[in-house]
């Protein structure tokens, strides 16, 4: 689908095809992959979205991160969610995606849905950091600078800031969709008493909050109890992050912790998360995972997307070959009574 200009890729796990303006994208795209709708909005997004919280900073390989996006994009992944402080350092993956963009996505700019989000420290002082108008407003005109862009599809607080009014932090979301430098507004993290009031004023100032992100994934099922159905309630889309909890549901960490794996690399993903009780879960998950065909991911993000609510899940990949595994989720989605049991069984164990 495309024609090839070969440059170095320096990283071994990554068999990288820096391509950027011999890029010539699928022309079937679409065909492989089911879009579903954000609540009660106009807008469709991918089963699939591809995150940039890691795998883009300046510790990963430039060339081997377009390829991921090139294979994303060319398999219907559309939506890419990224934030101001995503690196490292910050800000290193909206500059790397505003190169990308430059180099062979601009053509397709009304086709992609790109978020980015305000909230986590950014900067020095009191202005980069948490939800003030001054920092929500601040955050996206440099986010904006950053990926080479004029608007955000999407824009999130990242983040609820106890210490600075509601009304401030959404009355600068209401603010920024008038200035059509967003298109729509979205909620991360927030608890539950505080979206109900979130959503609420914006519905009142004629922005609907089209989406909530929230961590969900087999080990984290806490989003099913309120936030899942309020969402649903309130004609909100909910987008799942670290659906993979971070790679533990896959079958990299089943025989240790390998080399460059994000566990070995980063404190994000702390090594004494892994427990010899976890680890016979996620062993006795991957069974069941075999026996439906599929690899303990695909198992891991299928069992998501059971959820007709779930309007769509953000994989993280570092490689290609992990993107491609991802995708094969569509291979089956349906789960019997047994299965999905079998499965509660395992999570429900303790340890
Ligand atoms: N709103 C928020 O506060 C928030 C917070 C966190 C994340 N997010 C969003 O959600 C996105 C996804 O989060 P996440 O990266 O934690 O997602 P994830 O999909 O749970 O984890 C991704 C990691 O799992 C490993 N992996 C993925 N597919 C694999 C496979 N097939 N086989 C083996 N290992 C595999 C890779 O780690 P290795 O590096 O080990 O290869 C990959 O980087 C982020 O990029 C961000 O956009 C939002």
């Amino acid at each position: 689908m495309r024609k090839i200009l070969y440059i170095c890729c320096r990283t071994k796990n990554c068999s990288s095809i820096m391509n950027s303006e011999t890029y010539i994208h699928n022309p079937n795209r679409y065909e492989s992959m089911n879009y579903r709708r954000c609540g009660k909005s106009g807008v469709l997004l991918p089963e699939l979205s591809l995150g940039f919280w890691h795998n883009f900073g300046e510790n990963h390989d430039e060339a081997c991160g377009l390829d991921i996006v090139h294979y994303a994009f060319d398999h219907g992944i559309c939506h890419f969610d990224l934030a101001n402080n995503y690196g490292p350092p910050n800000g290193a993956a909206e500059e790397r995606f505003g190169r990308y963009m430059k180099q062979s996505l601009h053509t397709h700019r009304d086709e992609l849905f790109i978020a980015t989000k305000a909230g986590h420290l950014m900067w020095e002082g009191p202005y980069g950091d948490w939800g003030s108008r001054k920092s929500l407003i601040a955050s996206l005109d440099q986010s904006l600078r950053r990926m080479n862009i004029d608007y955000v599809d999407i824009y999130y607080t990242h983040r609820y800031d106890p210490n600075t009014p509601l009304e401030e932090t959404m009355q600068a979301l209401v603010d920024i969709v008038r200035s059509g430098k967003a298109l729509y507004v979205g909620l991360s993290k927030y608890p539950p008493e505080v979206a109900r009031k979130a959503y609420a004023y914006l519905e009142a100032h004629d922005v609907h909050c089209i989406l909530y992100q929230g961590r969900y994934n087999m080990l984290t099922r806490q989003p099913e109890e309120i936030i899942i159905p309020q969402a649903h309630a309130n004609g909100t889309g909910f987008i799942a992050f670290s659906p993979l909890a971070q790679g533990l549901l896959t079958d990299r960490y089943l025989q240790g912790i390998p080399d460059g794996s994000r566990m070995a690399v980063n404190h994000f993903l702390k090594a004494d998360m892994l427990t010899p009780s976890l680890v016979d879960k996620l062993s006795l998950l991957n069974e069941i995972a075999s026996r439906r065909g599929q690899t303990l991911a695909g198992m891991a993000l299928a069992w998501l997307l059971r959820d007709e609510r779930v309007t769509s899940v953000i994989i993280g990949a570092s490689s290609v070959g992990q993107l491609k595994e991802n995708l094969r989720v569509r291979e089956n989605l349906h789960f019997s009574e047994d299965e999905l049991t079998a499965i509660d069984n395992v999570l429900n164990t303790n340890g």
